[in-house]
């Protein structure tokens, strides 16, 4: 699986909005992404953007509300309805959302959302005092009653000058909100996962770190993975150039002790902990409070303590996955970590293999679980490697109750 959207069938409705422009770009990474995508433009839409610019981006005809004789669209919309894994409507105007609330079908979007039993997500675009509304209020708790999601809208500078919430989601966030909208009832619904990503940061004085090459993208994967499976999310960080995942609690930590408190936190009432920072097992004894000059001597030493051991240390009734990143004896390595820390599984990678560990996209892991059980898995998307992982954890999950 190369993403959470390869393969999906989606509509993609788009209503008449400035930020209808911004529905282009979502088209065009919603096809780099893997998706089909089925395009519905409202009247509005095409007075923005043309529907060809739609037809080029996804290689399908592209259904509108101009009414032709000759088109099949009296049906269309059944057809679609059908077809769709998720209907989108990005950007939804005010007016759209007053639409769906009542349950009207006089159109080719509204009728297909009437006849459709797949998801809808809807992102609203417009401005600010329209959204505030107490009539577009009123009309979004409405839709959120009868299941419907709503991405956005996002604070910041609108079309008309204004600042406040009107401003469509990024098309970038609204492929994480798709394939969470999509993933919503999986098989981690109800599930809280804590997942740490990144190489923690160790101080020196105010200046300087100690760190190691850590991306933090194996950690942000398994992130978005639990995300698309239901899971309620939180993802211990320390710092990395990654944006943060829609849809995840993020909560940015720098030291070892720093996300050792953080995860104590936050698996009080976990289901599952997957450690995939690289934490720092050292760090300098005393940090100084001022920048450390140099000094005539060619050498300096700095004296290094023990870090708490996080994964050690985080124990109680939830799940407990380990990262082991090793450039000799893989196996014996993982499996001795597994004994002793007492993990639920264990996720072993070799950081010399190409493709393997720091700053790539893909990871060549082998799973060893608490009876030893060793599975090797082949090169894949760190995003595949993090369901995998879940698969594991959601089994292991499997006989105990959600919480309330
Ligand atoms: N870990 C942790 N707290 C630490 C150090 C590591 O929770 N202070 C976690 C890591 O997030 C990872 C696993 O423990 O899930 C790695 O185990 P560790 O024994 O620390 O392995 P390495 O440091 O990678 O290896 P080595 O045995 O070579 O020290």
């Amino acid at each position: 699986m190369e993403s959470a959207l390869a393969g999906k069938n989606i509509v993609l409705g788009v209503t008449g909005s400035i930020a209808c422009y911004k529905a282009l770009d979502l088209a065009s990474k919603l096809m780099q992404a893997g998706a089909n995508v089925e395009t519905i433009l409202s009247y509005g839409a095409t007075q923005f953007v043309s529907p060809l610019a739609f037809r080029s981006l996804t290689h399908r005809s592209v259904v509108t509300d101009t009414f032709d004789p000759n088109s099949e669209q009296s049906v269309e919309h059944v057809a679609l309805a059908r077809w769709a894994d998720i209907v989108v409507i990005a950007p939804a105007t005010v007016h759209c959302i007053a639409r769906l609330a009542g349950g009207l079908a006089d159109d080719p979007l509204t009728t297909t959302v009437i006849a459709t039993e797949a998801p809808l997500l809807v992102a609203p675009a417009m401005d600010a005092n329209m959204y505030d509304h107490p009539a577009t209020q009123e009309n979004i708790a409405r839709l959120r009653a009868r299941d419907v999601t709503f991405a956005g809208p996002a604070p910041g500078r609108l079309a008309s000058g204004l600042m406040g919430m009107g401003r469509l989601v990024e098309p970038i966030d609204l492929l994480g909100h798709i394939a969470a909208a999509l993933g919503k009832h999986g098989d981690l619904a109800g599930r809280k996962v804590i997942v740490s990503a990144g190489g923690t940061q160790e101080a020196i004085d105010p200046v300087r770190v100690i760190t190691n090459h850590s991306s933090g993208r194996m950690g942000y994967a398994v992130a978005e993975a639990a995300r698309d499976r239901g899971a309620e999310v939180v993802l211990v960080t320390a710092p990395t150039a990654l944006p943060d995942p829609p849809l995840v609690r993020v909560e940015s930590v720098k030291s070892a002790q720093d996300m050792c408190d953080a995860v104590l936190y936050e698996t009080s009432n976990a289901d599952a902990l997957i450690m995939a920072a690289a934490v720092a097992d050292y760090r300098p004894a005393v940090a100084a409070e001022q920048k450390i000059k140099k000094t005539a001597a060619d050498e300096m030493s700095i004296d290094l303590e023990k870090t708490t051991d996080i994964l050690a240390t985080a124990v109680g009734d939830f799940i407990r996955v380990g990262f082991s990143a090793e450039s000799e004896n893989l196996e014996a390595n993982a499996a001795d970590k597994v004994r002793r820390k007492s993990l639920d599984l264990i996720v072993a990678n070799d950081i010399t293999e190409e493709g393997s560990g720091f700053g790539v996209d893909t990871n060549r892991v082998v799973l060893i679980d608490r009876e030893m059980q060793v599975e090797r898995l082949p090169l894949l998307t760190k995003y595949e490697v993090g369901h995998r992982i879940l698969d594991r954890v959601a089994t292991l999950l499997g006989g105990r109750a959600v919480a309330g």
